[in-house]
């Protein structure tokens, strides 16, 4: 059988070649540079797997190109961009990563948030430009005694559950699926997502992307959060309903947001190659330019869907996926995405 890896680091194809458990199993490798999109359809499709990240999109006219497929890799978390249904439908089965980034994501969480509550950017920035060391305008609050809204506590969320109460943050958490023994353990109380955001100083997302969770945060609810609190979102752009963020931000109902991940963060990605190659006609245009408002906004702090990026959890995803790999060759499929 043939699988082929889309999008891999040198380092990271060369940790595949050494991998133990792909040496034992029967399979042939290929690896191709480019994220695999509709636009990015290898030459050679007749593979039975495929291995790829959260920058690839997987939707029905790539399938349609790889007629024997039969089993998708992804390594990440989040299986938004895979479209689970035609997959389904065709009989791939795709698996995932659960648990590759628990930690990971909820430290980079942390750093986000700490960068907004004591103007971190703005500190390093004065210094680095201008050599200033005044204090004014960097004046921070504290952690300790503030409210941090959890909206969603699995393996992510309950991580940022822990650092918060280790800061001595006054934690209250929503979940579809509360943990109620967990909440017992850490001291914390589950509440309906309404009042996370009316109570919560900093709320942050921990949730995945699907149709429930699309634009969970919107502009019916985002004006129900505490004048001046503070949004985060490592979860999925689609999430949050980004003119609704921009609106409260410019209205100054929010103090600030921190968001690794953006709607349409594809496009922001490679805007020339979108403008030359891309389809404009599936993206919204106006959310492209909503991003450029908000990374350009002082109280916003952007980064390029990097909170998964450590070397760590870049290992554990590769020996995840190899392990995922051979349970599928073996007729154990494991971790598959539902
Ligand atoms: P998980 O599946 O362990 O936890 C998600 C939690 O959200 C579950 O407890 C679930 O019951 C809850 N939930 C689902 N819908 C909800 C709703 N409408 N309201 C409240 N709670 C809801 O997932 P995990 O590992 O914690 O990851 C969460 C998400 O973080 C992933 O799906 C992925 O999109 C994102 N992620 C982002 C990364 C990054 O680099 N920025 C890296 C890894 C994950």
């Amino acid at each position: 059988m043939k699988i082929i890896f889309f999008a891999l680091e040198d380092w990271q194809k060369e940790y595949i070649q050494n991998n133990d458990i792909l040496k034992k199993v029967n399979i042939e490798v290929m690896f191709v540079e480019h994220p695999l999109t509709r636009d990015h359809i290898p030459h050679q499709t007749d593979a039975e797997m495929i291995s790829v990240f959260v920058n690839s999109n997987v939707d029905k006219e790539v399938l349609n190109a790889f007629p024997q497929l039969r089993f998708i890799a992804t390594r990440s978390t989040g299986f938004d961009h895979i479209d689970l249904k035609e997959c389904a439908k065709r009989d791939i089965l795709v698996s995932n990563v659960p648990s590759y980034g628990a930690n990971t994501v909820a430290e980079y969480t942390f750093a986000l948030i700490l960068t907004l509550s004591r103007k971190i950017y703005q500190s390093y920035n004065q210094v680095r430009e201008t050599g200033s060391f005044q204090l004014r305008g960097l004046r921070g609050f504290d952690l300790k005694g503030k409210t941090l809204g959890v909206i969603g506590t699995g393996k992510i969320g309950r991580n940022v559950v822990k650092i918060g109460k280790a800061f001595e943050m006054n934690v209250i958490a929503c979940d579809t699926n509360p943990d109620e023994e967990f909440a017992k353990e850490m001291g914390f109380e589950y509440c309906e997502p309404e009042k996370a955001l009316e109570e919560g100083d900093i709320v942050t997302l921990h949730v995945p992307y699907n149709k429930d969770t699309h634009h969970l945060i919107n502009k019916n609810n985002i004006q129900r959060m505490k004048k001046g609190a503070f949004l985060i979102n490592t979860s999925r752009g689609g999430v949050v309903e980004t003119a609704a963020l921009i609106k409260a931000l410019k209205d100054g109902h929010l103090g600030g947001a921190a968001l690794d991940v953006l709607e349409e963060e594809g496009v922001i990605k490679d805007e020339l190659e979108f403008l030359v190659e891309g389809r404009l006609e599936d993206h919204n245009l106006q959310t492209v330019l909503a991003n450029h408002v908000l990374i350009d906004m002082p109280n916003v702090i952007v980064t390029p869907h990097n909170a998964f990026n450590t070397w760590g959890a870049l290992e554990r995803i590769l020996d995840t996926t190899a392990e995922n790999v051979k349970g599928f060759i073996e007729g154990k499929p494991e971790n598959l995405a539902e």
